[in-house]
Order: structure tokens, then C-alpha cells, then sequence
């Protein structure tokens, strides 16, 4: 199967096949990573522009680090250090990425929507990196990664996504690829942070909880979320002390999961709020092997992009 898509926009307009397709060559990438000499010659010749007008660690190093594996050549931008601040506007910066004959931009930016207006117009593909409220498709893909090398299978599976749904991206992402893979999805978090509607969202809805221990009840996986206090623009919830005590996981609140309930959580954490210390570092955790597949994920995602069909030699 080919890709055959010129962006990565986010994962609502993507097929079930086109998902597997990406996990799957994902799956092939990560193999390169536990390699001695971690690099493949698949994007020879094709140039990469990062393009971070908010703040990363995660995705902004393992889009890099995913560019040099496969050996692209790779320019970053920072809005902080860039022309911006002289008053370029979004448009006129990316048409002049675009002029020093760039191939693929990985972008992320604060606007929700940002990344469908500038691919109406530019050639070069686009890769969504994390768009305001709306999406934050390769957090998903690599989040559903790590579920599938655990379970094989998405089918009846849930998970259940717990904290800041209203602000999330990367909810939104995960309702959307779960679902159209077949696992069943719950949302829980104090009312103000659900957005309207919620449970329409994705292919046949999500159950939406306000009672953390119900709402962790029958879950395969827990994804917790971070507090976006960037995003807030009115107080949301009483105190961080609060937050902890109703919707805060520590080991207590886990035990009314099942024993093999995961718990994933995107980062950056803020420990003590959305999780306790001894659940980020406990067992069930899956934290850091989400960040691993972040890199084989992108991978996959900049390989397809580019027109890529994994054959022998992409690997060698
Ligand atoms: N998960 C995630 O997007 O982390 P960063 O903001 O550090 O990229």
C-alpha cells in the first residue's frame, strides 16, 4: 500500500490501513534504532525544515533525531530567534522556508488550524507537530505504537484519558486514531475542561466519567494529561492541590484499575498535579518507551511523506 498524501494534517481525515501502514513501517524503523550505526540512507537528498513557533523538547529533538536517522538534511527555526520578531507574518516565512527549495516542514504553532491554511498554498508538504487545541497526530501514532507491541490488537481494548480534555491536541488525536482502530475510548476531568460534545467525537463517540476510579474501572491503558495553564485564559479548577486529590493518579487511585492497566502519559509531566512520583516511575509506566517510538514514528511518517515504500535497501 502506498501513502500516497502530500501532508500529515491529523489523524480524523487518515484511513484505518493508512495508520497501520504507518505503525507498521514504524515497527521497521525501530529496529535502526537499537542498530550500533543508527542510520539509513532512505531520504538522501531530501530537506527538512523544524519549524517550532512553540515551545518542544520531545517532538522537536525526535523529528530531528528521526530526519538524521534516515539522513536527510535537516534546517530549524525558532520563533524566538527568527525574523518574526521583526513582524513577518506566518505565510511570508514559510513561502521563504520554502524558496531555499525545502521538501517537507515539520511545524508546530499555537493556532489551531494553522498547518490546513498553509497547505492550501505551499508545495512542500507539511507535518503537523502540534496545532493549538486541535491536533497532535504523531503523539497519537506513537502512543498507539506502544499500546500495539503491548496487545497486538486494538480491537476492545480501552483507554481511558484522564485531565485537561478541553486544551488537549493530544486527546483529540487519540480519540481519533483509537477509534478508527477499533478500541474503545473514555475521557474523565473535571467538567470545565470537557469540551461541548465531546462524546461525539471520533468514529462512534467516546464515554465520557467525572469519577477518576469508575473511569479507570476497565481500562487497558490510562493516558494522563498535563494542565495546559498556557492555554487557560480563566481559572479552570480551585488549586494544583486539588486537581491532585479528585483527579490526580497516584498508586491508591491505580489500584482500582486492572493489574494490567498501562499508564502513559505524553509529557512534559508536572508531577504531583496530574501524576504521583511513584506512578511515573512504577511498573505500569510506559512513559519513556512512548518517547523511543516517538522517534521510530516520525521515522515512518517523513519516509511515507516523501513517497517512501520500505524495500530491503531502505533499511541497510
Ligand atoms: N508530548 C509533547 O508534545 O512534548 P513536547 O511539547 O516536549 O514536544
Amino acid at each position: 500500500m502506498q501513502f500516497n498524501r502530500k501532508d500529515l494534517l491529523g489523524l480524523e481525515d487518515l484511513s484505518s490501513e493508512s495508520i497501520k501502514l504507518i505503525l507498521d513501517t514504524a515497527d521497521n524503523f525501530k529496529e535502526v534504532l537499537s542498530r550500533k550505526i543508527k542510520k539509513v540512507p532512505a531520504l538522501r537528498g531530501v530537506t527538512i525544515a523544524n519549524v517550532f513557533y512553540e515551545p518542544s523538547t520531545r517532538t522537536r529533538m525526535s523529528f530531528e533525531l528521526a530526519e538524521k536517522r534516515l539522513s536527510a538534511d535537516v534546517i530549524n527555526f525558532s520563533k524566538a530567534t527568527s525574523s518574526v520578531k521583526k513582524g513577518e507574518t506566518l505565510r511570508d516565512t514559510l513561502e521563504n522556508i520554502q524558496a531555499m527549495k525545502v521538501d517537507i516542514v515539520v511545524m508546530r504553532h499555537g493556532s489551531s488550524g494553522a498547518h490546513k491554511f498553509l497547505s492550501e498554498f505551499l508545495e512542500a508538504s507539511i507535518v503537523n507537530a502540534g496545532d493549538g487545541q486541535h491536533a497532535h497526530p504523531t503523539q497519537a501514532l506513537l502512543d498507539m505504537m506502544t499500546l500495539r507491541e503491548r496487545w497486538g490488537t486494538f480491537t476492545s481494548k480501552r483507554v481511558t484519558i484522564i485531565g485537561d480534555i478541553l486544551h488537549s491536541r493530544v486527546a483529540r488525536s487519540n480519540i481519533w486514531g483509537l477509534t478508527k482502530m477499533g478500541a474503545k475510548v473514555t475521557v474523565c476531568g473535571p467538567p470545565t475542561m470537557m469540551p461541548a460534545a465531546v462524546e461525539k467525537l471520533g468514529v462512534g463517540g467516546v464515554k465520557v466519567e467525572y469519577d477518576l476510579r469508575r473511569a479507570i474501572r476497565e481500562a487497558d491503558a490510562i493516558n494522563i494529561l498535563r494542565i495546559q495553564l498556557e492555554r487557560q485564559d480563566a481559572t479552570l479548577f480551585p488549586s494544583m492541590r486539588e486537581y491532585f486529590e479528585v483527579f490526580g493518579i497516584s498508586n491508591d487511585v491505580l489500584k482500582s484499575a486492572p493489574e494490567h492497566c498501562i499508564v502513559m502519559h505524553p509529557g512534559p509531566m508536572n508531577r504531583g498535579v496530574e501524576i504521583a512520583q511513584e506512578v511515573a516511575d512504577g511498573k505500569q509506566a510506559v512513559i519513556l518507551p512512548q518517547v523511543t517510538n516517538g522517534v521510530a514514528v516520525r521515522m515512518a511518517v517523513l519516509f511515507l511523506i516523501a513517497g517512501g515504500k520500505v524495500e530491503e535497501n531502505d533499511l541497510q
